[in-house]
């Protein structure tokens, strides 16, 4: 995995609040060195001795005036610099539609585009472009992070919440719910898939593109087991008759990097471990063991890797 750290930005969102930091960081320095120098200081020069009786000395109207006057000073600089933050980070989103849409879920990510692509947990987006996000939850409070590429925003029940991003860089970013949100918090993963505009529009075509029907014998009755057993109420696949609104779409699973919300990677075995036994990878999550036989793993396993 990449580096998360917030101090490596690759947006002029992440860039503001990266320069703040280092901003803020390099005055409290100061301040920590000239405190605690000064405490030495006068420690050692004050200190008692024998015959020497302690000054009675008050009022220095000047070193009050200077006293009061630096603080002022630096947080009254402080301030304007974050304001100015805020409105690189959080400029009004007006009656623009957002580019991607996000519901948080326990413990997973639903991720809307306005072209109609619905995909889950992997968001791609064009570089050199500012997108706007609107965030909401489908339960109970999330934090959606992605620490090099925009600012912490919480997605909460019936309140949306807009955050700015423009990554400038092709790549993968990653992220995590960043709000305590029960038993599969730590397994809330977020990737950022950055592409170039071409790319972009290539993927986002081929997530429209509806499924040919399956290939293979395996795959067909895989089909099949989807749309009879459970998983059609929680799941949708365009192409297939299942369409639940619960769990993530499905369609293009096997484009994803990564299984669970970043639970696992999106391989055969790990795939055939998650139908055999969600909770194995990622403990709490709401995925039921629908206690299948082999034979049925495999057939579902074969339809979902198409
Ligand atoms: Cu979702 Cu923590």
């Amino acid at each position: 995995m990449q580096g998360v750290s917030p101090l490596d930005p690759f947006s002029p969102q992440a860039q503001a609040i990266s320069a703040l930091f280092w901003f803020v960081m390099v005055v409290a320095g100061v301040i920590l060195l000239v405190v605690t120098g000064l405490v030495v200081y006068i420690v050692i020069r004050f200190r008692h001795r024998e015959g020497r009786a302690p000054s009675t000395r008050e009022g220095n109207t000047a070193l009050e005036i200077t006293w009061t006057a630096i603080p002022l000073l630096i947080v009254g600089a402080i301030f304007v610099l974050t304001v100015r933050t805020m409105h690189t980070v959080q400029p009004p989103a007006g009656d623009r539609t957002p580019d991607v849409r996000v519901v948080a879920h326990q413990w997973w990510w639903e991720v809307h585009y306005p072209s109609g692509v619905t995909t889950a947990n992997e968001i791609h987006v064009p570089v050199g472009r500012t997108l706007l996000f609107r965030l909401t939850s489908a339960d109970v409070v999330h934090d959606f992070w992605v620490p090099q590429l925009a600012r912490k925003m919480d997605a909460i029940p019936g309140h949306p919440n807009d955050f700015w991003m423009k990554v400038e860089k092709p790549g993968v970013y990653h992220g995590t719910c960043a709000e305590y949100c029960g038993v599969g918090h730590a397994l809330m993963r977020i990737l950022v898939v950055a592409q170039t505009p071409k790319e972009f529009e290539a993927w986002e075509q081929a997530q429209l593109t509806p499924h040919p029907p399956p290939a293979t014998a395996e795959a067909r009755q895989g089909r099949q087991l989807l749309e009879q057993l459970t998983c059609a109420n929680c799941h949708t696949v365009r192409g297939s008759s299942a369409s639940g609104r619960v769990g993530p779409d499905l369609t293009h699973l096997a484009d994803r990097r990564t299984l669970a919300s970043g639970a696992a990677e999106n391989t055969h075995d790990q795939l055939t471990q998650w139908l055999k036994d969600p909770n194995s990878i990622k403990p709490g999550s709401h995925m039921p063991n629908l206690q299948l036989s082999d034979a049925r793993v495999k057939a579902l396993v074969a339809y979902l890797e198409e």
